[in-house]
């Protein structure tokens, strides 16, 4: 055994894991598609890999399963990489329509609620840029397969029974049509929507591609970037909103990270800038959602605090060091810098600036130390500078990895 496996400490955590989410055997295998029926009601699986490329895996991490509705966020980001994130938008909405994924339920205009739901994939892959269907599903297998970082195959013998038994999918795809809203050949986009829900993978695929979006568009495991950075925050919100179905609310409550499930039982769920998760297990719940998936990951998220809106633990002070030196004010600034940080700066400083009573000090900003400057933190630091230099102060700014954006630091307000 390798020593990086040895002292690894997440395998054992997603064995336990599986381990207590095994009980649940609720729910049913889809047997709407024939081809799926023939699953393994047991199989379990589950797959985590961070955006540094490391990848944890437990039970069934390597069986393959069809990609289904999972499909649906990754062909999404294509489109909007494709046309742009309004014009995609004026298609398919970003609503959650708290209903289950094949409802005929489309706004006055024939346009679907969100893409994750049927209608609303459906028009999102009829977007695809590509004169043929064939063009359309090569860019579609292409960037997937980017996703995941290998090529993935299509199960055949899933697709043609998708296609044998999609009726309730071609009525969609007609409705729409009649509508105006879908603007190309009805059998043309079922046959690129099936395959692309036929593409095969496995759940530790599916981590792959889950971190993909956590990495902001860039695959850890190949370094290749498959969507900028925007592309994947918009997936990641219309997952975040719609990825459940009806289950949506209750999801964001009690497990609260973006995810998507398909019917053979896959879900993907991502924490953006740290991981994403893979799971698998083929018995569906009334949503349409893996049982033992929504049981293994929201134990997962309520044991390790994964939820988005969970209240982030305050930081140290970013001030590491404030004192005088003759009539010079040195204040050493630390970390990532937010709002927050900067507010304790501003009051800090001001208030050490009044105590002294010295209204024609030097204030020396040593930012040596910071990591990071965020986009409010950097507005404050540049309304501090002119603030303080206002009040006849002098102030100088130490940004010797020039983080401090253009206006303030380095030749600008110092
Ligand atoms: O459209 C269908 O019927 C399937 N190929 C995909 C639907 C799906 O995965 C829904 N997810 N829970």
């Amino acid at each position: 055994m390798e020593q990086t496996e040895r002292i690894e400490p997440v395998n054992r955590i997603l064995d336990a894991l599986l381990r207590l989410s095994a009980p649940v055997t609720t729910g049913r295998i889809a047997d709407y598609i024939p081809e799926l029926a023939k699953a393994d009601p047991d199989a379990f699986g589950i797959a985590v890999v961070s955006v540094l490329g490391h990848a944890y895996e437990a039970g069934d991490s390597r069986k393959e399963f069809t990609l289904q509705s999972i499909s649906k966020p990754f062909v999404y980001a294509l489109a909007i990489s494709d046309l742009g994130l309004d014009a995609v938008h004026e298609r398919v909405g970003f609503e959650p329509s708290g209903e289950p994924f094949n409802a005929f339920s489309l706004d006055d205009q024939g346009r679907p609620a969100n893409p994750m739901v049927n209608a609303g994939a459906l028009l999102t892959s009829s977007l695809i840029s590509g004169q043929s269907s064939s063009e359309r599903f090569a860019r579609i297998h292409a960037s997937l397969s980017g996703f995941a970082g290998r090529v993935l195959d299509v199960d055949q013998k899933v697709f043609e029974s998708e296609r044998e038994s999609g009726d309730r999918n071609r009525a969609l795809a007609y409705l729409m049509k009649a509508s105006g809203s879908l603007t190309r050949e009805v059998l043309d986009v079922t046959e690129v929507y099936f395959r692309q829900c036929s593409l095969l993978v496995t759940t530790y695929d599916i981590a792959v591609m889950s971190a993909t979006l956590a990495n902001d568009g860039i695959n850890p495991m190949t370094g290749v970037q498959i969507v900028d950075s925007a592309v994947a925050r918009h997936t990641l919100a219309v997952m975040g909103s719609c990825g459940m179905y009806d289950y949506a609310g209750q999801w964001a409550v009690r497990v609260g990270m973006p995810a998507k499930s398909g019917v053979s039982g896959g879900i993907s769920a991502v924490k953006p800038g740290q991981f994403g998760i893979g799971v698998f297990s083929p018995r569906l719940d009334d949503a349409g959602n893996s049982s033992r998936g929504v049981a293994v990951l929201t134990l997962l998220s309520e044991g390790y605090g994964l939820n988005l809106l969970q209240h982030p633990p305050r930081p140290a002070s970013p001030i590491h060091l404030l004192k005088w030196d003759a009539d010079v004010l040195s204040a050493g600034i630390r970390g990532d810098l937010d709002f927050v940080d900067l507010e304790l700066i501003v009051h800090e400083v001001a208030e050490e600036l009044a105590t002294k009573k010295k209204s024609d000090a030097e204030v020396r900003f040593d930012l040596t130390h910071v990591t990071s400057i965020g986009e409010a933190a950097n507005m404050m630091l540049e309304q501090l500078v002119t603030r303080l230099k206002e009040s006849g102060f002098r102030v100088s700014i130490e940004d010797p990895s020039m983080l401090v954006k253009v206006g303030v630091g380095q030749g600008g307000l110092a």
